[in-house]
């Protein structure tokens, strides 16, 4: 189900049908990783305009896609400068996330041991990513936060979740480094106009 119709969302919806179909998720997920690259590139792909204006005081969610016979769904993200995420779970779904325009800092992090209710966290690897970059996350392996370093440059990003992710958990610092706390966080949408 498309929420609005834009030039190339027929390839665009072509080329996710066609990594799906791949069986193992690290097929489908390789596969997406390189068609999402390639569109991103090829600039064949027009996103709706509302996609490059951002809200105030947090990223924005529009969705612009969900497949009937696949479950996937694929959500364009809109982080002014500054705008982004705390450390996140992406509840067990596979997700292939590739930027649009501006940049994108994306930190991944492992998960330690707990201590006692107290979550912890070692960060493992961090990429500035740019245009026609696309990175995906396998669970257990979907720690992650997402910030977008710019001063003044809005960034646009474009996520396939393996299903509906309409929340996810968080993990909020506690002071003086006693490790973060779960929160679970429902995952609304902007409009698409
Ligand atoms: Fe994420």
């Amino acid at each position: 189900m498309l929420t609005t119709e834009f030039p190339g969302c027929r390839k665009l919806i072509d080329a996710i049908d066609a990594a799906v179909a791949k069986g193992s998720t690290p097929a489908i997920t390789d596969s997406l990783r390189n068609s999402l690259c390639k569109l991103i590139r090829g600039h064949e792909v027009e996103l709706p305009a509302c996609v490059f204006e951002p809200a105030e005081g947090r990223y924005a969610r529009r969705e612009l896609y969900r497949s009937d016979d696949h479950g996937y769904c694929v959500v364009a993200m809109t982080w002014a400068p500054g705008q982004g995420t705390p450390i996140h779970d992406h509840c067990g779904m596979w997700c292939v996330e590739g930027v649009w325009s501006g940049a994108l800092e994306v930190v991944q992090y492992e998960r330690m041991a707990d201590d006692g209710d107290h979550y912890r966290f070692q960060p493992v690897g961090s990429i500035q990513a740019g245009p026609g970059s696309a990175g995906s996350l396998i669970p257990p392996h979907e720690y992650h936060t997402i910030r977008n370093p710019s001063d003044d440059t809005v960034a646009v990003s474009l996520h396939i979740y393996s299903g509906n992710m309409t929340h996810c958990a968080i993990f909020q610092p506690l002071p003086g480094e006693l490790g973060y706390r779960r929160h679970d966080r429902q995952l609304g949408l902007d409009p698409v106009h």
